[in-house]
């Protein structure tokens, strides 16, 4: 199978994988960060097959709805690629990509394996971009839906700097999502592209949050 077919392929599979999942990690997140991918890969030096694929399955399992597992999103895609008769060492790369793509795996200090590779560099950028911005907030509030969280509590303040596990088991507002996570990830882009775009995204979630206290406070 040629690397075009193999790409075909995959959107297939990833599709219907993922039917029927929640709104914020649905097929169309993943064709967004396919395509931010693709953007971003254009300005730095990755092999553009590894950045496809990797977009493509980077939350083919992700833990958070698998209870918590974190070995399935690698294993799941190791299965299909080996199917598809990928070599070993692309395998390999996608695994880790998935692994190490993640917000939460950025947090955990005993992690001491820490893979890097340009191709996840670039995959990341694009994911986090998702998190950013109007489609961010979307997706921040369809999650908390998902999770039955409030939407705000001015008695719960947000924590920063939380480590692995209490992120994970964070039952906070989803409005604390923003200082926990969304409005971190413009000083944590890796590329040149993917700072520029996060720049914008970050500021309309600024403006966003004035107008939600505005409004929560009466102000109009
Ligand atoms: P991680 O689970 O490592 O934070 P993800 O990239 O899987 O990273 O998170 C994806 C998206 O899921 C977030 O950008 C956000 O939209 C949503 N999400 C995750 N955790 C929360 C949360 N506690 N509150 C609201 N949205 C969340
Ligand atoms: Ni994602």
């Amino acid at each position: 199978m040629d690397k075009k077919e193999l790409i075909a392929v995959t959107i297939n599979f990833v599709k219907e994988t993922l039917r029927g999942a929640e709104g914020g990690h649905d097929w169309y997140h993943i064709e967004r960060v396919y395509e931010n991918a693709k953007l971003i890969a254009k300005g730095e030096d990755v092999d553009t097959f590894i950045v496809e694929l990797g977009a493509l399955l980077h939350d083919i399992a992700d833990a958070k709805f698998h209870e918590g597992d974190e070995t399935i999103g690698p294993k799941k895609a190791a299965d299909f690629l080996r199917k598809m008769k990928v070599e070993e060492e692309i395998i390999d790369h996608i695994q880790n990509i998935i692994k190490y793509v993640s917000f939460k795996t950025s947090l955990d200090t005993e992690d001491q394996s820490k893979f890097e590779s340009n191709e996840l560099k670039v995959i990341q950028d694009a994911d986090r971009l998702d998190a950013l911005g109007a489609i961010g907030i979307a997706r921040a509030f369809n999650y908390g839906g998902y999770k039955n969280r409030s939407l705000y509590d001015p008695k719960v303040p947000p924590l920063v700097n939380q480590d692995k596990e209490s992120y994970k088991n964070s039952q906070a507002p989803t409005i604390n999502h923003f200082y926990e996570k969304l409005l971190l990830l413009k000083d944590k882009m890796n590329t040149k592209t993917g700072r520029n775009l996060a720049q914008k995204r970050h500021e309309f979630m600024q403006t966003y949050l004035n107008q939600f206290y505005d409004e929560w406070n009466g102000i109009r």
